[in-house]
Formats: C-alpha cells, sequence, structure tokens
C-alpha cells in the first residue's frame, strides 16, 4: 500500500503533509511512501532526505496520484487533480470541510475523503491526531513573536538611567489552544497580558499562565448553556454580546497589542471588535486578527494583509501562521497523520508482519467521525 505527498498550491502554504521522519515511521509499519519531486521544500525538507528515509521520488503530482492509495494533503486538492483519482483511493487532510465545495466531486469519484479537523477531541485515544491543537498551539506562539515584531516599543519593563520603559499591554480574545499559548508567550516576553473568552472555564487556565481574566457578566442560564457545549463556543445572546462589547473595548483600547483568536468551528468568525473602538487605540498599537480566513473577529481586518488605519493602528489579517513554522507545524501534523493512519491497520495482521492494509472501517469511532464522503456518498451533515 502506498501514501503519496504531492506540492502544495494554496497562497500562503509551506507546509508539507508527511515529512522524511515521518516517511521513516509509515515505512515501518510496512508501507511505501511516494512524494512528488519538490514537495517538501517550502518546509526545507529536501527530496534527497525523502530518499534517505526510503520514500521514492515522483517526478509530478499526477504521478502520485495515480499511484497512491492514500494521498496526504495539507490543504484541498483542485478540481483538476480530483477528476485525476480512481475509485477507492483515499485522501486525508484539513480540508475545511464545512465550507469545501468539492465534496459531491470526491464522492462522484468513489473516493474515500477524511477531514481531520472532525476529530473527536475528548477522545484520549485521538489526541495524538488532533491536527487544530498540534497547528494552533504554534500559532499562538507565532502571532506574539509577529505582534513583537511589528510593534515599534518592547513587551518587558525596562529601568534605565534614561527613563523607564512601561511593558507592553496585551489583550488576547479567545483562549483556545492558540490563545492559551498566545498569553504564555506574551507573558514570558514580559508583557502585562488581560484575555476573554465566553467559555467561562478557561478563566482558571489563563490565571495559571499569569493573564488577567476580563469577565463578562452571565447569567446562570448562560453559564449551563456554556458547559453543555462540551467545551465549544455556545451561541451567546444579545445580552452577553452588548456586556461582551463593553469589556472588549475598554480593554482594547486601551491595549498596545490585540490577538484575538475567536472562531466557531463550520461558521464564521465572531465579530469582537469594532471601527469605533479601534479609533480610540494609540498610533503604532498592532492587532493580530488569527481568525481572518474565517471572516475575522476585527472589522476592517483583510485575510493575508496588513491594513493601516487612520489612526495608526495596524490591523494583521493572519492567514496561515502555522505555515510560518513550517518545518515544525510539518512534523507535528505529518506525526498527527501518521497516528490517524494507524487506525487503519489490522492489529493482528501487524503483529504477523508482511505489508498492510488500508483498512476503511465507517465503524471506527475514529474513521467515521473524519469520513466526508464514502462509498459515493457525501457523509457530512452541513451545519
Ligand atoms: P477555536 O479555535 O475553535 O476557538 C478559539 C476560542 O475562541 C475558543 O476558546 C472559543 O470559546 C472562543 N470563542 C468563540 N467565539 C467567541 C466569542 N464570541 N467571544 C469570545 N470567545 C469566543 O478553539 P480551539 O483552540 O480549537 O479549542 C476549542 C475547544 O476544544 C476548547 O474548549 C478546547 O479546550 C477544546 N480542546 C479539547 C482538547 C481535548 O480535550 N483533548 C484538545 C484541544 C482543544
Amino acid at each position: 500500500m502506498k501514501i503519496g505527498v504531492i506540492n502544495v498550491t494554496a497562497p500562503h502554504e509551506k507546509r508539507v503533509a508527511i515529512t522524511p521522519d515521518a516517511t521513516k515511521k509509515l515505512k515501518k509499519l510496512g508501507f511505501d511512501v511516494i512524494v512528488a519531486s519538490g514537495a517538501g521544500r517550502e518546509a526545507y525538507y529536501t527530496d534527497q532526505a525523502y530518499e534517505s528515509a526510503g520514500a521514492s521520488i515522483a517526478s509530478s503530482d499526477a504521478e502520485v496520484l495515480s499511484q497512491a492509495d492514500m494521498i496526504a494533503l495539507v490543504h484541498d486538492l483542485t478540481p483538476d487533480q480530483i477528476s485525476q483519482l480512481s475509485a477507492g483511493k483515499i485522501v486525508v487532510g484539513m480540508l475545511d470541510p464545512y465550507r469545501n465545495d468539492n465534496l459531491d466531486a470526491y464522492a462522484k469519484q468513489g473516493v474515500t475523503v477524511y477531514a481531520m479537523e472532525l476529530l473527536p477531541r475528548t477522545l484520549s485515544r485521538a489526541q495524538n491526531m488532533d491536527v487544530l491543537s498540534s497547528q494552533a498551539n504554534l500559532a499562538g506562539y507565532k502571532a506574539v513573536l509577529m505582534a513583537a515584531n511589528e510593534y515599534v516599543r518592547p513587551f518587558p519593563m525596562f529601568m534605565t538611567s534614561a527613563g523607564t520603559v512601561k511593558p507592553a499591554k496585551v489583550v488576547i480574545l479567545g483562549v483556545g489552544v492558540a490563545g492559551l499559548q498566545a498569553i504564555a508567550t506574551a507573558k514570558r516576553l514580559g508583557a502585562v497580558v488581560e484575555a476573554s473568552d465566553l467559555r467561562p472555564s478557561v478563566r482558571e487556565q489563563v490565571e495559571s499562565v499569569g493573564g488577567k481574566w476580563l469577565d463578562v457578566p452571565m447569567s446562570d442560564e448562560e453559564k449551563e448553556k456554556a458547559k453543555a457545549t462540551g467545551g465549544y463556543a455556545w451561541t451567546p445572546s444579545e445580552q452577553y454580546m452588548k456586556d461582551q462589547a463593553i469589556v472588549v473595548d475598554k480593554a482594547v483600547s486601551n491595549a498596545d497589542i490585540v490577538i484575538t483568536t475567536a472562531q466557531i468551528p463550520g461558521r464564521n468568525a465572531p465579530r469582537l471588535i469594532h471601527k469605533a473602538t479601534i479609533d480610540k487605540m494609540k498610533a503604532g498599537s498592532v492587532i493580530i486578527d488569527m481568525a481572518a480566513s474565517t471572516g475575522g473577529n476585527v472589522e476592517g481586518n483583510v485575510s493575508g494583509e496588513t491594513v493601516m488605519t487612520d489612526n495608526g493602528v495596524r490591523i494583521i489579517g493572519a492567514a496561515n501562521i502555522p505555515a510560518l513554522l513550517a518545518a515544525q507545524s510539518s512534523d507535528l501534523y505529518a506525526n498527527n497523520l501518521v497516528n490517524f493512519i494507524t487506525t487503519f491497520l489490522d492489529a493482528e495482521q501487524v503483529k504477523a508482519g508482511g505489508a498492510p492494509k488500508l483498512i476503511v472501517d465507517m465503524n471506527d469511532e475514529i474513521q467515521g467521525a473524519l469520513a466526508v464522503t464514502h462509498d459515493g456518498q457525501v457523509r457530512l451533515q452541513k451545519r
């Protein structure tokens, strides 16, 4: 059985789905790996490194698409590439399933497609396959470095003979995996950090990494709602949004750096910062909108671009921060994929040795949750 890797063509992308290290792991499991020439170049993995790890190098992506039984992707294929796939092939990647227009085409080709974002995150045996966490953790760290680089003052407090330098005030909105890492990183750089999320259970985590919790008042009914969503965002009431807007306006208008990470799986990102608040910020302040690719949390953001407002605030629409750490983010992503690929193995067969089969099993709780097309059908329920 062959696992294939192709070049990524999506804008701002530099990651590769399988690294040379992951190739070694797959070879050890008994798989063959075929890599299109240059597929790892942007993440600093050469064809030679793949060859040394035991992969064969194909001269084109088309060759990989025709030879591999499973194609490991970072992003989706193009419609033209999908039309080249024969029935029975398997595709695995971060496929943005709820906004993916290619699912009918995959189903028509008879391809089984797994979207890694759909992993049930509370399942303990799936935690080492959690691509959202592995990528968001790196993104949260890098977002702070980007902000520090753009900011025209330092982060820590300095007492010098020429005067005292005040620490930067950083506000983080949305404290999932990325937000929590951003708080920890900004604290390590010496900033004063405040953070908020609509899940009140996050308060303890914010405080444990040295952040100050920005509290938005909640009714008992809302607290119950927040608990019932299994850790994901709940749909806030109008009153909550009004109260949140007041808290956000006060904190953000006094901040030097703002990093927003609030996302809702399968939907557009909530708008948390409005122009009226940005208008009150100091010149030189920096906002990094990490939700820019799903619409953004910040009014005026443009995905993939930096916008300078009339009052001198830069809004950075961060389109794909994990790609800025392409070597590391590819390593972790590839590990997640290798762990997922083990769900296709038959334990008895592995023990017996020999070439493994990729067993597609919709009754497996992980495969069943991730499969968006199978057997000629689209399985994903749109939100
Ligand atoms: P995400 O990327 O989906 O969203 C980021 C944060 O934004 C979330 O904390 C969310 O509550 C917040 N948010 C959304 N709308 C908001 C609004 N209107 N106002 C303020 N904040 C808002 O989050 P991520 O990092 O994917 O984590 C999602 C959940 O999954 C979290 O509860 C996290 O703890 C949980 N998780 C669980 C794991 C496990 O059990 N093994 C592993 C990783 C994450």
